[in-house]
């Protein structure tokens, strides 16, 4: 592998290195197999259903569910959202979500709230990233239909107290949306025993494929309104959008391009086991968090303990500019991070950081100690120079 590969810090935002066989089977699929999946009866075509259908089962084994019918393709996780958000929600209903969303979740709330479609309430969350449980418990209004929940955030990687909070809301008949951007890949996600009403992902994150693939798990007793209509390949002589899953959530040509890297990246998850990827990435980030602390000037962002996160962290450094870090990180060594809000203003707030901003790391699978070390050596470095 590339010596060039190990310096990429910037998992949170797309995975990479990606497992080999997720490079080669676009273009297989491409060459060999290239046909409109659902549209006609010829070769090509039933090998595309095929390989949509073994990415859901995948996805399915994945998220411990067995109906990959209940598994919809997206562009990624605002995609999936977006979806789930606008085809879930009626008139006057009322929304709760944490501090941690990730603009993917404020903007859509935001827009229906406008709107004066929906009401919302935001429940804060503490500078480590953890939703108020109190306040949440008393934010609950007769009207409240959803929760949507950041599985873990983009910017401090803390992994929300996912059981407490669907419990809670399932007790008042309110379903959860969980948004797994950060978390599908790297931590176990069985939506049957946790109850989760719809799941979204992205595809390029933890889960290792391409951009532009994603889905949404949408329990069976969920029933959305389609946010797109149009061709299926199936009940053609209709001008309604057909009912049943998945068509009802998906129209027009889907990217099996794409979802033929997601399947390899998924396959890829499944042979080394989720656990394992967890253990790994905990073990770096507990690693990185451990030597970023020695060094005096930063401020660490997300939760000390590494069970409670993902691998994520962010740091600030006694007021010096994060784009310019991020800027001498590459310039000078070579480090690709993301510095800034990271689409999520509303977790800054809570974690103090609003409007500057943070240097975010996010160590992936394929990272080792080593490189580990490289970058905590330049981050004292520039601490050092800062500080003459
Ligand atoms: N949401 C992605 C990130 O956190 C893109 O960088």
């Amino acid at each position: 592998m590339d010596d060039n590969l190990n310096l990429y810090f910037d998992n949170a935002a797309t995975s990479w290195p990606k497992p080999e066989a997720v490079y080669k089977a676009p273009e297989k699929q491409m060459r060999q197999a290239y046909g409109n999946p659902g549209r006609s009866g010829h070769t090509h075509t039933l090998e595309s259903d095929r390989l949509l259908y073994q990415t859901r089962e995948a996805i399915g084994r994945l998220f411990s569910f067995s109906d990959p019918a209940r598994l919809i393709f997206a562009l990624n996780a605002t995609d999936a959202l977006n979806i789930a958000i606008k085809g879930f929600l009626n008139p006057d209903d009322h929304v709760l979500y944490t501090a941690m969303e990730h603009n993917s979740v404020l903007r859509p709330l935001g827009r229906l709230r406008r709107d004066e479609l929906i009401s919302t309430t935001m429940i804060p969350c503490s500078n480590q990233g953890y939703p108020d449980l109190d306040y949440f418990e008393k934010a609950f209004q007769n009207n409240t239909r959803l929760l949507v929940v950041n599985h873990a955030s983009n910017v401090t990687g803390t992994i929300a107290p996912l059981k407490e909070m669907i419990e809670s809301a399932h007790r008042r008949g309110v379903k959860v949306l969980v948004d797994a951007a950060q978390t599908a890949g790297v931590i176990p996600i069985d939506v049957l025993k946790e109850n989760i009403d719809l799941l979204a992902f992205t595809g390029h994150k933890g889960l290792f494929g391409p951009t532009g693939t994603g889905g949404l798990y949408v329990a069976p007793w969920i029933d959305l309104k389609p946010l797109r209509e149009g061709g299926t390949g199936s009940q053609s002589e209709i001008d309604i959008h057909p009912e049943s899953m998945p068509e009802r959530l998906e129209a027009g040509t889907l990217n099996s391009t794409g979802l033929a890297g997601l399947l390899e990246g998924v396959n890829f998850i499944l042979e080394t086991g989720v656990e394992e990827i967890h253990r790994k990435e905990s073990e770096l980030r507990d690693y990185l968090y451990k030597q970023l602390q020695k060094i005096s000037g930063l401020t660490l962002y997300g939760p000390e303990f590494n069970s409670h996160s993902v691998s994520v962290l962010s740091f600030t450094l006694n007021g010096a500019d994060c784009g310019e870090i991020g800027y001498i990180l590459e310039s000078n060594y070579g480090i690709l991070c993301r510095t800034g809000l990271h689409c999520a203003p509303m977790a800054h707030q809570a974690i103090g950081t609003f409007p500057e901003g943070t240097v975010r790391l996010s160590p992936g699978y394929f990272s080792s100690q080593d490189d580990l070390d490289y970058l905590v050596n330049a981050v004292h470095d520039i601490v050092q120079l800062a500080s003459e």
